[in-house]
């Protein structure tokens, strides 16, 4: 385990096998609709890259990125969203794929964004719901996880740009944030 995280949280088998489950889950809807995949970076590409690999249909990638100010552990709310997914999204099913639901302000904003450019379909599907730090109304529509309101970091999710490529979700020491 890496000496920055106290403990190991959602284990790599564990997402492994919840990963496995929201393929199965997704196919219900999507196996005929060639809908496109969004992966919003740069915390979600971990979690994309395997979600597509549990996803046995047929489907499009697409890559956005968003980023959202923050004091280093809050967010002030804005948003900026760049990159090219906003082409050829008119009647189209979208399934954007994000590693974390925390304020909601990233993907309310994300969704209204998408929405505007006329889609047939959005869905938001994330690894990890934190809803007891919400402030946005939005839910997600496939959920790996809903956990508690502890510092994550792994499988994509960082603090400072570190610890993305840890294969498991762990909680972050105090020490190295405080
Ligand atoms: C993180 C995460 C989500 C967002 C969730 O992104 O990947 O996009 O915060 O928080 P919210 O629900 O409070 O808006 P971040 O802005 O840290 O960028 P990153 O994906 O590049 O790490």
């Amino acid at each position: 385990m890496n000496a920055d995280v106290e403990s190991v949280y959602y284990s790599q088998e564990q997402i492994q096998a919840r990963v496995a489950e929201l393929g199965r889950r997704l196919e219900e809807f999507y196996t005929d609709k060639n809908p496109i995949f969004l992966c919003v970076l740069k915390g979600g590409c971990v979690f994309f890259a395997d979600l597509i690999r549990a996803c046995a249909f047929p489907l499009e990638t697409r890559f956005i990125k968003a980023s959202s100010y923050r004091d280093g552990v809050s967010s002030s709310g804005m948003v900026d969203i760049s990159g090219d997914a906003g082409t050829e999204i008119a009647g189209r099913h979208i399934v954007i794929v994000e590693d974390i639901l925390d304020t909601g302000i990233t993907l309310k904003r994300m969704r209204a964004y998408l929405e505007e450019l006329g889609p047939a379909s959005v869905s938001i599907c994330v690894l990890l719901d934190k809803k007891e730090r919400r402030v946005e109304t939005v839910d997600a529509d496939y959920i790996g996880f809903s956990c508690d309101n502890l510092f994550f970091v792994g499988y994509g999710l960082d603090y400072a740009e570190k610890y993305r490529n840890l294969p498991y979700v762990g909680v972050l020491k105090p020490e190295i944030y405080s």
